[in-house]
């Protein structure tokens, strides 16, 4: 039907991969560590005369995979960038676990959990996969100057729980082979990849992701796909994703919304919205 792009398969060996040794990063010692229960209400945002998003109500409960597609302009990164604390200037009420996170730093929300890729990567492009990954999770996990003088041994054993967590997403995103790769020499689908790598370093509760299959090969979609599958799945990690075609997240969502000129259209599960004469109205209008 319309506009509907490639099918990807997912396959179910996802469920077959184990890590070695201890720990797991994706085990929480408390199952509230990971708690993300995201509820955004009555969100509006205009960029001059454009009403970029229109009274948005969205939720993202603990454990899914939410996905939120839409023509090109529909709003998606703005909605992800509202969430994330990037366009403040927003009306909204957003609450994150029950608490009220409408008006949090990008940086605070980060350390309470919320974690991202962009559009358009965001690495360093001359240093290499491992620096970029380290650097990612010391950005939040910083221990302050006094304490690495004062408490040597403390700090030791956590540059060693760093160690441990990049380790496990290296092995978990097979780029062993990469890891000391400069980043801007890779093949774009592995810096998505590498880009997935530094968002999970954070040990985010609540992933979003904005087109993490767009100008990727069909194969690279596929290892991507089962990533996310894997994450969801077998380590329950809650996930918004963000998508321009349906086709992409008709296997791996039980819940889609669609955007559309900053309005949320429609929302259920794959077939629902696929079917729902907005949505094919919205997607045979799109020329892209
Ligand atoms: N910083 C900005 N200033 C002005 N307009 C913007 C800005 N960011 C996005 N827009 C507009 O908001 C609308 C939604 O954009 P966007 O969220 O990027 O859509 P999508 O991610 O769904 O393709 C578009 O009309 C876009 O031109
Ligand atoms: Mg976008």
């Amino acid at each position: 039907m319309h506009n509907l792009g490639d099918r990807v398969k997912v396959t179910n060996n996802h469920k077959m991969k184990a890590f070695s040794g201890e720990p797991n990063i994706f085990t929480p010692t408390r199952p509230e560590e990971s708690q993300a229960e995201l509820k955004v209400e009555n969100l509006t945002l205009k960029f001059g005369g454009i009403t970029a998003l229109n009274k948005i109500d969205l939720s993202a409960h603990n454990g899914e995979l939410i996905s939120i597609i839409g023509p090109n302009g529909a709003g998606k990164t703005t909605l992800l960038n509202c969430i994330a604390g990037h366009d403040t200037a927003r009306e909204a009420r957003i609450s994150f676990n029950g608490k009220d996170i409408t008006h949090l730093s990008t940086h605070h929300l980060a350390k309470i959990g919320i974690g991202r890729t962009y559009q358009n990567i965001e690495l360093f492009q001359s240093m290499t996969v491992l620096s970029n990954m380290m650097l990612a999770r010391h950005a939040h996990y910083k221990y302050n100057v006094g304490q690495a003088s004062l408490f040597l041994k403390n700090v030791r054993n956590e540059e060693v729980r760093h160690r441990e967590v990049l380790e496990e997403l290296i092995d978990f995103l097979e780029i062993e082979s990469i890891r000391k790769e400069i980043v801007g020499s890779l093949p774009y689908g592995m810096r998505k990849r590498v880009e997935l790598g530094c968002a999970l370093a954070l040990q985010p509760k609540l992933l979003m992701l904005d087109e993490p299959f767009a100008g990727i090969t069909l194969e690279e979609k596929e290892d991507m796909v089962r990533f996310l599958v894997e994450l969801n799945e077998a380590w329950n990690q809650t996930i918004i994703l963000v998508e321009h075609n349906l086709s992409m997240v008709m296997s791996i969502s039980k819940r889609v919304a669609v955007l559309d000129f900053g309005v949320k259209i429609a929302e259920g599960s794959p077939d629902f919205v696929q079917n729902h004469p907005q949505v094919i109205k919205a997607y045979l209008g799109d020329v892209s």
